[in-house]
């Protein structure tokens, strides 16, 4: 983790245009397309977006870890101003694990079952450092501990299955931030788990944020989850950031259509239920839209919408990819028995 009192605040990872395809026979499957945004330490920056909107390809594409076929064709991903795409496979290694790291949604995969942890936590910690084996296992109990792992030098004797699926998070989130990276990528960290135990890992997570200064991406289905932990959010939508801004912003005032659609189909909290489903589906990626991606399901779109939109920022901060926001700085709201947008 980044010294919580040097650089705080400070942007430590930036991304600039990032193109990942996947090639397919009907041409390149443009998954991440021409995605920016910056990360200061301690900050929370959660991905929210359909499924297949790219933000697992984004997630893995910041670590060198793309699924191939898929490959980084653009860009710049800058991590304490080294841009990591310009670097050896050599280099990347070093630097993923000990400068970034990732957590997954499946913990049980990310662990062999016939070594104890205790002994994978120890390799991970003389991964990047020469230390001796007494030194790597004093490190794994105490990243442990940063976890709040109960016991955790009884513990690291025991083997994965002997844990239940929180713990094993805990185990990994440990794994990850043994060599004290600046940056984790948490890629959907919590889906696995029953709602106390996910409360919990995002408490922890946040808590790594404050007091230790670590940025996280946090990829999530939950907008709950981003509003009660992340400072910013980005809205992903086939391929491209369609909004990004403070959460406080995106919830109180949605600048996308696409936001709108998704803050109106969270489950309702206090009654249980859904608000209401968002109409139609995602484009095929095999064949998107000419003009905006949103457009076939957008209740807003007007003739200029037939044109892609860039992403632009409107008064306020937001950025937002959509022609009618841009002229009118906020949507009017033309969701059925809506009025006034009062309970955005
Ligand atoms: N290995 C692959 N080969 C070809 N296409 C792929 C591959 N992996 C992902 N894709 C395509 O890339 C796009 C983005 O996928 P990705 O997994 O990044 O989305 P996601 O937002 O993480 O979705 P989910 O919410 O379901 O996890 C999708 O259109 C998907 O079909
Ligand atoms: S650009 Fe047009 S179609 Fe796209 S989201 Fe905005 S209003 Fe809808
Ligand atoms: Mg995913």
């Amino acid at each position: 983790m980044a010294d919580p009192d040097a650089d705080r605040g400070g942007t430590i990872l930036s991304v600039r245009d990032l193109v990942t395809v996947y090639p397919t026979r009907l041409g390149d499957v443009p998954a991440v397309d021409r995605v920016g945004f910056d990360l200061r330490a301690g900050e929370i920056l959660g991905v929210v977006g359909d499924s297949g909107s790219g933000k697992t390809t984004l997630a893995r594409s910041l670590l060198g870890l793309v699924a191939a076929p898929g490959r980084i064709v653009s860009g710049e991903i800058r991590l304490h101003g080294r841009d990591l795409l310009t670097m050896t496979r050599k280099e990347m290694r070093q630097v993923r694990g000990a400068e970034i790291a990732m957590i997954f949604q499946n913990p049980i995969r990310s662990f062999h079952p016939a070594f104890t942890i205790g002994r994978q936590l120890a390799e991970a910690a003389t991964r990047h450092r020469r230390i001796s084996r007494r030194a790597a296992k004093e490190k794994a109990a105490e990243a442990l501990t940063w976890v709040g792992m109960p016991e955790p030098r009884v513990r690291m004797r025991d083997h994965p299955h002997q844990f239940s699926g929180g713990m094993l998070q805990r185990v990994m989130i440990a794994m990850s931030l043994l060599n004290e990276p600046a940056v984790l990528v948490a890629d959907e960290p919590t889906t696995a788990l029953d709602v106390t135990i996910q409360a919990q890992i995002l408490e922890l997570i946040q808590r790594l944020a404050v007091d230790r200064g670590l940025g996280v991406i946090l990829v999530t289905h939950n907008l709950g989850m981003v509003a009660s932990i992340c400072d910013r959010v980005m809205v992903m939508y086939a391929g491209q950031i369609v909004e990004e801004s403070s959460v406080d912003a995106v919830f109180a005032s949605p600048a996308h259509p696409y936001t709108v659609g998704l803050l109106d189909s969270q489950p309702d909290r206090a009654e249980g239920s859904r608000l209401e489903a968002m109409a139609g589906s995602s484009p095929k990626m095999t064949d998107l839209p000419p003009g905006c991606r949103f457009q076939p399901r957008c209740a807003y779109a007007e003739a200029a919408c037939s044109d892609p939109p860039d992403l632009w920022e409107i008064p306020g901060g937001q950025t937002v990819r959509c022609w009618v926001s841009r002229r009118g700085g906020k949507l009017p709201d033309r969701r059925p028995g809506r009025s006034g947008g009062e309970e955005r």
